[in-house]
């Protein structure tokens, strides 16, 4: 069978620019690249109360067998979901089957045509497609500058366009986060602005997210919650208000069109959740993040500064971002590199997530590693 000509063409650009993406095998290297922070993908506590669950209650059931709005609804969904807005303070909360269809659901629903949308520069790849479904109008605004924030709601809020503003609070590609007491109080200045944050990469690290750790509950229209990264299982939910929630189960095409998550799916979801509550990992998770900070500090290693657990050394170039990633990997890490055009050009970089299960003598052992690398 002959392949598109045009296709062709584009994968040869990505070879030739070292940006090809292919799919790794599993490998035995320290861990420095999931996004199982405190090793919850591989607890066997939540793995077995999942189980025992699930039998105990009957529940032999491999799928949904539809979407939740035909036959894939159960109680256990309404449950848990009543368990994650008790958690996250919410009033309430709907459950995705990933974090990418519940931005995707969000943002190609809720801002309505003659409405706009304002992101940062930055955001993740979920919310640009949602926007790129919307029929609102949006517009970025340079990564954490707060200024050019208000300089661009002033510029664009008219009297009849509700203007929603999206962020994250700790961005997935640079491990920073933004001000956002100061973003909720430029937000309050105008009337019919509504604040969204995306939460995937500070559940879990940051306790129940930096929006609660901030107390601005009540500041925050929506926060997108994943279960993909240190909740270490799948899914995700959009919190919100009672309203926002009828609106999304109407509206919401990648809620409505898609199979829900199997009840395996969300029983995990459920255990996770309580050994959230009282598992000692997200301290040993903070001592390590403060531990590489000062090990970088120690080496003057260049890095983006960052409280979260993920952490990020720019090597512009993808040839040789690739090559010195490549150089940790046979001394035994694994590192991701972050190649354009997933970054900027020029700010290609390591990523180095961070685990609780992450022992001190690696954090120093790679460090030293990567200062005589760069
Ligand atoms: C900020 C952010 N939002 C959303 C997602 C998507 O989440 P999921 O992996 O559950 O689809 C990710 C994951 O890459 C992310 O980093």
């Amino acid at each position: 069978m002959q392949f598109p000509e045009k296709l062709n063409r584009k994968i040869s650009k990505r070879i030739d620019n070292e940006s090809l993406r292919s799919l790794g095998k599993k490998n035995d290297l320290i861990d420095f690249s999931s996004n199982d922070y405190l090793g919850f993908a591989k607890s066997e506590v939540i793995f077995d109360r999942t189980h025992q669950f699930l039998i105990e209650n009957n529940l032999k059931q491999n799928g949904a067998t539809g979407s939740r709005l035909l036959s894939g609804n159960h109680n256990l969904y309404t449950s848990v979901e009543k368990q994650l807005s008790e958690f996250h303070n919410s009033e309430a909360s709907l459950i995705f089957n990933s974090g990418y269809d519940a931005n995707i659901g969000f943002f190609s629903s809720v801002p309505q045509r003659g409405d706009i949308i304002l992101y940062d520069e930055l955001i993740h790849a979920s919310i640009r497609d949602g926007i790129n479904l919307s029929n609102a109008k949006a517009y970025k605004f340079q990564h954490n500058n707060l200024t050019h924030l208000d300089e661009v709601l002033n510029r664009v809020k008219n009297e009849t366009a509700a203007v929603y503003v999206v962020t994250e609070s700790v961005f997935s590609m640079d491990g920073d986060s933004p001000d956002l007491v100061t973003m909720s109080h430029i937000i309050k200045k105008y009337a019919n602005v509504y604040f969204i944050v995306d939460e995937a990469h500070a559940v879990g690290v940051f306790n129940k997210g930096l929006v609660q750790e901030l107390n601005l509950e009540n500041s925050v229209f929506a926060r997108i919650i994943t279960f993909g990264k240190a909740l270490g299982c799948h899914g995700a939910a959009i919190l919100g208000c009672k309203e926002l929630h009828q609106y999304l189960v109407n509206f919401a095409r990648s809620f409505i069109y898609t199979t829900g998550l199997s009840l395996h799916s969300i029983a995990t979801v459920k255990f996770a959740y309580e050994e959230l509550a009282k598992n000692q990992a997200k301290e040993k998770l903070q001592k390590n993040i403060s531990f590489f900070k000062q090990e970088v500090n120690r080496l003057d290693l260049n890095f983006i500064e960052s409280n979260s657990a993920i952490h990020c050394c720019v090597i512009s170039g993808n040839e040789k971002v690739k090559l010195i990633a490549k150089k940790l990997n046979n001394k035994g890490f694994d590192i991701k590199p972050i190649l354009s055009p997933t970054v900027t050009k020029g700010e290609e970089r390591l990523r180095f997530c961070l685990h609780s299960y992450n022992s001190i003598k690696e954090i120093t052992n790679v460090l030293e590693n990567l200062a005589t690398f760069v």
